[in-house]
């Protein structure tokens, strides 16, 4: 074996202690390390990022010299940068999920349960409305639907299902280390909702402020590993607006899952289109639809008002490249079902019905996950491209 190869060798061995915080997995086995080299006590090492402008850069550059310059024989560390292919891409993406996959941590949610985490751009387009609707839907149809408020200190499911005794604990069984928080559970036709809130666990909204030092994503993994969640069909997350790390933390702890991605008719959904690309490709999650609400609001008389204008839900599923399920109107009764604790989707009135109808979707249709790591970057590249310039 000549000097090189060991060199190259020791190298790497010390390169796999740096990992990409983001795809969970050291940078070697992730692929990215083009090549390592020592040369006269200057060892060359050329990393392939996601993007160039990759975030991480400056983190991975620190924890490479810092490593590789504590090797005998090695002064300086001189690093090189490269993108990786598209190819080389969608490989890294399928390992990071496979990975996390293997490696998560078992949760009380059974494996073959169909996660959906509720998402958009921004807050305020109706995530919560279409997670407790959504929900009541799939339990009328017999199902058992867990619902988790991951809006921590935002929560709004309680009110918006009429849920509000407080959650109750269990002592442990045998064989666990300590006990369980138990769902408030909610019948619904023949089915049943089994929610889990802070809104359940705080006296009042201003007791809820107390959490803000809390982390996010630690209190979303509490619900996941403490709450005694038995037997779910399905689990509807509320995600709270614009955090990463929670959808990180979920895309960890829950490989099953699959985003579901909420926005308005404004056509301007650029932006939220490349949030949203880029917090699926962050926590490579594949992403199951688009839900267009407030689309036209139809008056008594049949008139249609596209107050929020039209056409951007439409837009962004064609951008990410996963279906529209569908677009619920403006309706007073969506907003007045949240206040009172009665959900269109149970009340009936033409939300509810198209409520009903993603929920059929959701159900029969086996709908092919779009795979977000293949095409979220190039999206994030092409968006600004495929909008028409004004
Ligand atoms: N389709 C709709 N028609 C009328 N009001 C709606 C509709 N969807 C949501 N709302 C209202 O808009 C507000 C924001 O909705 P919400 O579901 O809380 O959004 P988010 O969870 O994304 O912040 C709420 O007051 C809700 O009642
Ligand atoms: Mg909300």
């Amino acid at each position: 074996m000549s000097e090189q190869s060991v060199n190259e060798s020791e190298v790497l061995t010390i390169l796999r202690g740096v990992m990409d915080p983001e795809l969970g997995d050291n940078i070697v086995d992730l692929g990215m390390v083009r090549s390592a080299y020592v040369e006269e006590g200057t060892a060359h090492i050329t990393i392939a990022l996601t993007t160039a402008g990759c975030p991480l850069r400056a983190t991975i550059k620190r924890d490479c010299e810092t490593r590789v310059s504590s090797l005998p024989g090695v002064s300086r560390v001189q690093l090189h940068w490269d993108e990786l292919t598209a190819d080389e891409r969608t490989r890294v993406m399928e390992r990071a999920r496979a990975n996390a996959r293997d490696t998560a941590a078992p949760t009380q949610i059974p494996a073959r349960a169909r996660v959906i985490s509720v998402a958009s751009g921004k807050g305020g387009v109706g995530k919560s409305s279409v997670t407790v609707n959504l929900a009541t839907a799939l339990a009328s149809k017999g199902f058992t639907v867990g619902v988790l408020d991951a809006d921590i200190w935002g929560f709004s499911i309680p009110r918006m299902l009429g849920v509000d005794s407080r959650l109750s604990a269990r002592p442990a069984d045998p064989d666990e280390d300590r006990g369980k928080i138990v769902p408030d559970e909610k019948k619904e036709g023949d089915g049943l909702l089994k929610v889990v809130s802070t809104g359940l666990m705080v006296e009042t909204e201003e007791t809820a402020l107390m959490w803000r030092g809390l982390m996010l994503a630690k209190a979303v993994e509490q619900f996941l590993h403490d709450v005694d969640w038995g037997e779910v069909d399905y689990l509807l997350i509320d995600m709270p607006p614009g955090t990463g790390d929670v959808q990180m933390a979920l895309a960890r702890l829950l490989p099953q899952a699959e985003m579901m991605v909420v926005t308005t008719p404004a056509v301007s959904a650029q932006k939220v289109a490349v949030r949203v690309a880029d917090m699926a490709r962050r926590s490579h999650m594949p992403i199951l639809g688009v839900i267009e609400n407030m689309s036209a609001f139809t008056t008594p008389d049949g008139t249609s008002w596209p107050l929020f204008g039209e056409g951007g839900g439409q837009r962004l599923a064609e951008e990410i490249g996963a279906p529209l399920l569908g677009s619920i109107p403006i309706e007073p009764a969506v907003s007045a079902g949240g206040d009172t604790g009665k959900p269109v989707a149970s009340t009936g009135s033409k939300a509810g019905e198209i409520f009903h109808e993603i929920a059929d979707r959701i159900v029969n249709e086996i709908l092919p996950p779009v795979n977000m790591a293949e095409c979220s970057a190039s999206s994030m590249t092409e968006v600004p491209v495929a909008l028409p310039s004004e």
